[in-house]
């Protein structure tokens, strides 16, 4: 998988900066791909629009929140056929959505549940990947959520439990450093065994964020700067699995386009010492051959 760089989530405050035609310290830019679907199967017009503006001078990625993986309710063909119109219009670098389940019964808890790490549910977890992969076209990659409970069924590590679907899938891995941290609190386990546990070679995307906090437990708010912690332990990451595309995500209490670009800044500044190479921004005006993936070499699905 190419390495795109240092990114942010695009949000709708940061337009303006994101299109003004200056040099920005961010070298790509993650979608949240919900965010640009309209009725039915027809893309949204005036956000897509936009997304195509951004899509001229900087890689896109898409990333999901609806797929519900993990859940039991049949996938919602609808929103499957809009996600891969989607993909086809914008050709992302690469698609992801999370490691969870959403609701049941038809049922949306507009949420990402944490799902119990068992023998069934990998093989459950599999089909279903296999059957999104197939149907979509497209290599999924795969988010580890952040997780404030645990099943008293489960019967491996969340590590353990990723890798074996990575394993068998074929599908990629998005490794959120932030979700790492708060859940190793959560559940009073090892980041670094974490990190240890995920095989080399898989990781296609790193997430970095701000959490906040109540007595007992780390909350993943995605409201604030990245913290110290969350910062040492993306060192660690990078220096087990290499030059990761890295991206900051902040979704409350937004700041200004500047203080995101900080952020992005600060992980480069980490990867440059870490991998003692300065890795430097590459746009606006970079050509958009330079980082365009042909969509037909993306499909993996099946067993390996
Ligand atoms: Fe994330």
């Amino acid at each position: 998988m190419s390495f795109l760089g240092f990114g942010a989530g695009l949000r709708s405050p940061h337009y303006s900066d994101v299109l003004s035609g200056r040099v920005l310290e961010v070298d790509w830019f993650e979608a949240i791909s919900e965010n640009y679907l309209g009725y039915g199967e027809e893309p949204a017009g005036r956000p897509l629009e936009t997304l195509l503006k951004v899509r001229e001078n900087f890689p896109i990625v898409l990333h999901g929140v609806s797929l519900s993986i993990g859940g039991t309710d049949p996938f919602d063909r609808s929103y499957l056929k809009s996600l891969r119109k989607l993909y086809e219009i914008v050709d992302p670098a690469w698609v992801s959505d999370h490691l969870c389940w959403t609701g049941v019964h038809g049922h949306n808890l507009h949420d990402l549940l944490p799902l119990p790490y068992t023998r069934d549910t990998i093989g459950h977890v599999v089909s279903r990947i296999q059957e999104a992969q197939d149907f979509l076209g497209r290599r999924l990659t795969i988010e580890n959520v952040s997780s404030y409970l645990s099943y008293a069924s489960s019967e491996m590590s969340e590590w353990e439990f990723l890798s074996e679907i990575h394993a068998r899938t074929g599908c990629g891995l998005l490794l959120d450093v932030n979700n790492i941290f708060v859940s190793a609190h959560n559940h009073a386990f090892d980041a670094s065994e974490y990190l240890q546990g995920i095989p080399e070679g898989s990781v296609t995307q790193m997430h970095l964020a701000g959490h906040s906090s109540n007595e007992a437990l780390l909350i993943d708010t995605h409201d604030a700067p990245v913290c110290d912690g969350v910062w040492q332990l993306y060192a660690e990451a990078l220096k087990r699995f290499g030059r990761i595309s890295t991206l900051i995500e902040w979704d409350a209490d937004i700041p200004v386009f500047e203080r995101l670009e900080e952020e992005v800044s600060h992980a480069r500044s980490i990867a440059q010492r870490v991998h003692g190479s300065p890795i430097l921004a590459q746009n606006p005006n970079r050509s958009r051959k330079d980082f365009h993936q042909p969509s037909g070499t993306q499909v993996s699905v099946g067993a390996t």
